[in-house]
């Protein structure tokens, strides 16, 4: 894990700022992580902690505000939009949650899509891409539309489409998170099967059965790694079973912390309130409490 020739990924105190003044958005904390070829990581936190901002910087699809990014030992600074594009195109491939196929491309169109770009010729990449859903059990469907597909099917095409390229660096944001279990493991064994032939794999998850493919496991909390640990194949990480990155529910404690902290910023009117309560004989009355604007989702 130390920094070394193989590292496909570094970063450095790598931190993302999102939006300005009160709605600033602190999505990645100072990260520090290297990710050597060959890797199996499953990314785990809580909704919000930066796990998709983690991954859209290292797929060079958006950049840190502070820090330093290698990928493949380039600095992604240095990097112009073109260099980036095509380290994109070359190097990784990208399997998203809601799949992003075209629906008005068969799954062949689709597959061979990135190959387009690339400017391989019609012939050949249709060729390639029929091979690459051959791998993926699914050269059946290679004239089917994607919404003739169900969903466990559709991410097969997504990653066929994301391999077709064959890249070095494999990114998957949550790509079981819309499937049944089933269908959850054939993805991942698919994801297994690649690893096995040296690529590096990324994957975003919430769930901790899916540990056991991974032979690394990363834990964010608050756009921070708050734990990073090496776990066998075929077992479930021991932190995810734990479930140790689970945030705890807010208590009311919390919130009233957040409440006062507000009051302190706020100059209070006594005297005004006090008035108010004994013309009425009553008891003032407490204003609802005004929850403090937090930048996480959820
Ligand atoms: N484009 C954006 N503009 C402003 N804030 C953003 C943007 N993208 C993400 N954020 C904020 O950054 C934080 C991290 O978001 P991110 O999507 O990385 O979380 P996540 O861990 O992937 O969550 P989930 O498990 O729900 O997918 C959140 O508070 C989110 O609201
Ligand atoms: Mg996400």
């Amino acid at each position: 894990m130390g920094f070394g020739v193989s590292a496909i990924i570094e970063l450095r105190e790598v931190s993302k700022l999102y939006g300005f003044g009160d709605a600033m958005t602190l999505a990645l904390d100072e990260v520090s992580l290297t990710i050597d070829q060959n890797e199996f990581v499953a990314v785990m936190g809580p909704s919000g902690s930066g796990k998709s901002t983690l991954m859209n910087v290292i797929g060079l699809l958006d950049r840190p505000t502070h820090g330093e990014f290698k990928f493949n030992g380039r600095s992604a600074a240095r990097l112009g939009a073109d260099q980036r594009a095509k380290i994109r195109r070359d190097t990784i491939g990208f399997i998203f949650q809601s799949y992003n196929l075209l629906p008005r491309l068969t799954v062949l169109e689709n597959v061979a899509l990135p190959l387009a770009y690339k400017g391989v010729p019609a012939g050949k990449r249709l060729a390639m891409a029929s091979h690459m859903l051959e791998r993926v059990g699914l050269q059946d469907r290679e004239y089917f539309y994607p919404g003739q597909l169900s969903g466990g099917q559709v991410q097969c095409v997504a990653i066929a489409r994301a391999l077709v390229n064959d890249p070095k660096l494999i990114i998957a944001d949550e790509p079981t998170g819309n499937l049944d279990s089933v269908a959850s493991r054939l993805i991942m064994e698919l994801l297994t099967e690649i690893h096995k032939t040296g690529n590096s794999i990324l994957f975003v998850t919430h769930n901790p059965e899916l540990t056991r493919y991974a032979s690394r496991v990363v834990y964010m909390r608050d756009g921070a790694i708050m734990q990073d640990e090496a776990t066998k194949f075929g077992e479930v990480a021991a932190t995810a079973l734990k479930q140790m990155y689970t945030i705890p529910e807010r208590t009311v404690d919390d919130d009233l912390a957040g409440v006062s902290a507000l009051m302190h910023a706020v100059p209070q009117k006594p005297a005004v309130r006090g008035a108010t309560a004994a013309k009425s004989g009553k008891k003032a009355k407490r204003k609802p409490a005004k929850r403090k604007k937090s930048g996480a989702k959820k």
